[in-house]
């Protein structure tokens, strides 16, 4: 949520920050800025809008400077408009700040700065934080202009309660930035002869792949040539450099239309990434690198507690189900926002998952710190090497889907279907499972890409169904045990991009209350099951056509849909149970796509929402 970068070096700053804004944009795309220092002055440009408003109203030469720092916003405190925008100044024009977070004491803050004598231009807690550092830089005691600089920062954020990642210059160090980070992730590149900051890899991979990921309660101090990280105490840490594997094709679009397009078609390889290795030799079980617990660990658990919001808390559903059903584990999955509040009871040998994409999510975060200050081991599932969530988990697995920079989670919500699935298997194989189960489970889990690379086959007829089907106002999205999961997921990739409102249901619940809804107006999407479900699904299907609603089906090749039930049949290839969730959700990513792409939404950067959500 909301993109910091900054730049320090040779080159032109503003350039190399504008490139960093634009691969940033899917954290927040209300406003954007870029602040430079230049003789002792600071050039700012900012702007309600996207960053491409900024740079067509900004010609170059308005931002000198080889030291800047800019930022894209995803509004907080404060409307959308170019006051509110970052970068902000200070009232006596020293400092200039960008902010990722919320500073929650802002309002007492605010009232104390006033009171000296500082005034401000905007609603936001960002400028707030920017007058404490010029109050305590005016009081700071004149050593090297650097130093109390150094100290202003320190001592405003000892006062301040909330998050931030934030980068700061001054007009009396000319080519100074100081970064902090709390809460908010915080990324320096070490590049030739230039540093770069960013609030995650895809702002600098163009530049450097050598990067140190900041830790909470660390600051960074980067001048022209050097740069040192020290905790918010004034501890001197040694800098751990990380390598970044993500190439800079992989956050382009290659020809395709939007990310969320080229992320679905993807799949197939990001998928076949995502397990690669990951078999035991034998090929009757999954293994896993990054666990950090023994099989023995592993037999003690006798409870699984999956968290996660959005898109991951619907992988995590299907992973109850595949564990439950193939482990004999009984799991619990919560919403991780929820969990850290809900002081749920817990057993003595649970291990818990976390589970994100961006590995950044805040509530996610604050579940997995609740865990752990419980005494619980900890893993995460996620696809950013580096990010807080992985690092502070007890261990855990990459998913290596490479970027995924739609704001509408595809292939990571897939990789996280998958690898759910092979963590079932995993558990399975410590228990009852059998051998030649095992070995059948791996052998469907390998042929997912290839299935999923001939239900991508699906896309021109579920164009034509997008096409019929834009103008609807509602939408059910109906499936059951692992199938209701995808239907959560079809309503939700519905609802974000296209704006149309959908409701995701357990088909058998529709009859309990939503069949209200259903009318001529109101189609519902069917994920029809092969198996003992298949007729119950059927019913449901029936009791929705009696009512006039029409009917979607997404159903596997063999099944026998009863002629005229549905006014569409989609038909996805037969396969594994533990696959099957996985191959539904095609249909649904694509249908959605079209229908927001009919519709000319932007898909990539749907209204109100972020890539990341890095706040409460
Ligand atoms: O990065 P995370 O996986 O933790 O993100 C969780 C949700 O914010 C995310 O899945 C969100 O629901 C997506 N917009 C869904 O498409």
């Amino acid at each position: 949520m909301c993109g910091i970068v900054g730049y320090i070096g040779k080159q032109k700053a503003a350039p190399v920050i504008l490139e960093g804004l634009k691969r940033l944009e899917y954290r927040g795309y209300d406003s954007a800025g870029v602040a430079t220092l230049v003789d002792g002055r600071f050039e700012l440009a900012k702007k309600a809008g996207r960053v491409e408003g900024l740079i067509l109203s900004t010609p170059a030469q308005r931002l000198p400077g080889t030291t800047g720092i800019g930022h894209t916003r995803w509004a907080t405190h404060g409307g959308v408009t170019d006051a509110n925008a970052h970068p902000h100044l200070s009232s006596d024009g020293r400092m200039a700040l960008i902010h990722n977070g919320v500073i929650e004491n802002y309002a007492s803050l605010k009232k104390f700065l006033v009171g000296k004598g500082y005034t401000f231009k905007s609603e936001t807690d960002t400028e707030v934080l920017c007058n404490l550092i010029a109050y305590h830089y005016q009081k700071e005691p004149a050593t090297s202009e650097g130093s109390r600089f150094m100290e202003s920062v320190r001592k405003s954020l000892r006062h301040v309660d909330g998050t931030y990642g934030i980068a700061v210059m001054c007009t009396d160090c000319p080519a100074e930035i100081i970064a902090a980070r709390k809460g908010s992730p915080l990324i320096l590149g070490v590049g030739d002869g230039e540093y770069m900051l960013a609030s995650d890899v895809s702002a600098i991979i163009s530049r450097t792949q050598n990067v140190v990921y900041l830790k909470d309660g660390e600051m960074a101090h980067l001048t022209a040539g050097n740069f040192a990280i020290t905790t918010l105490g004034a501890e001197d840490v040694s800098p751990v450099f990380d390598t970044v594997t993500w190439r800079v094709e992989d956050a382009e679009l290659n020809g395709y239309a939007h990310f969320m397009e080229k992320e679905i078609f993807e799949q197939p390889d990001a998928l076949e990434n995502s397990m690669r290795g990951r078999f035991a030799e034998d090929g009757s079980t999954a293994q896993f690198g990054g666990l950090n617990l023994t099989a023995v660990d592993f037999r003690q658990i006798d409870r699984v507690h999956l968290l996660a919001c959005g898109s991951a808390w619907h992988s995590c559903l299907v992973a109850e189900y595949l564990i439950e059903r193939f482990a004999r584990v009984p799991v619990d999955v919560d919403y991780a926002s929820e969990f850290r509040y809900r002081n749920t009871p817990l057993g003595r040998n649970t291990l818990f998952f976390t589970i994100s994409q961006s590995g950044e999510t805040i509530d996610t975060l604050a579940a997995l710190r609740e865990a752990k200050r419980k005494g619980y081991k900890v893993l995460a599932v996620s696809n950013v090497v580096g990010s807080t969530i992985a690092r502070e988990a007890d261990g855990g697995v990459y998913q290596h889907v490479g970027p995924e920079i739609g704001v509408a989670s595809t292939k990571a919500f897939t990789s996280q279907l998958l690898l759910g699935a092979m963590l079932a298997l995993y558990i399975g194989r410590m228990r009852d499972m059998s051998f030649s189960d095992g070995s059948a489970y791996v052998q469907a889990l390998k042929g997912v890409p290839n299935l999923v690379r001939q239900t991508l086959l699906l896309a021109p007829q579920l164009k034509a169904v997008a096409r019929r089907y834009a103008h609807f106002h509602d939408f059910l999205f109906l499936g059951r045990l692992s199938l209701f999961p995808i239907a959560l997921e079809g309503a939700l990739k519905l609802k974000e991009i296209s704006y149309i409102h959908a409701e995701g249901y357990p088909a058998a619940e529709m009859k309990h209350g939503p069949i209200a809804l259903i009318s001529e107006q109101c189609p519902s999407v069917f994920l029809v099951p092969s198996g003992e479900m298949f007729h119950k699904v059927v019913s449901s299907m029936q009791e929705i056509k009696a009512r006039k609603g029409p009917v979607i089906a997404i159903a596997a090749e063999g099944c026998d849909l009863p002629a005229g039930l549905a006014d569409e049949v989609v038909r996805i290839p037969e396969c594994h149970e533990a696959v099957l969730p996985i191959i539904a959700t095609i249909p649904v990513q694509l249908l959605s796509y079209y229908i927001a792409a009919e519709l000319g939404r932007d898909v990539d950067k749907p209204r109100n929402l972020a890539k990341s959500v890095t706040v409460e």
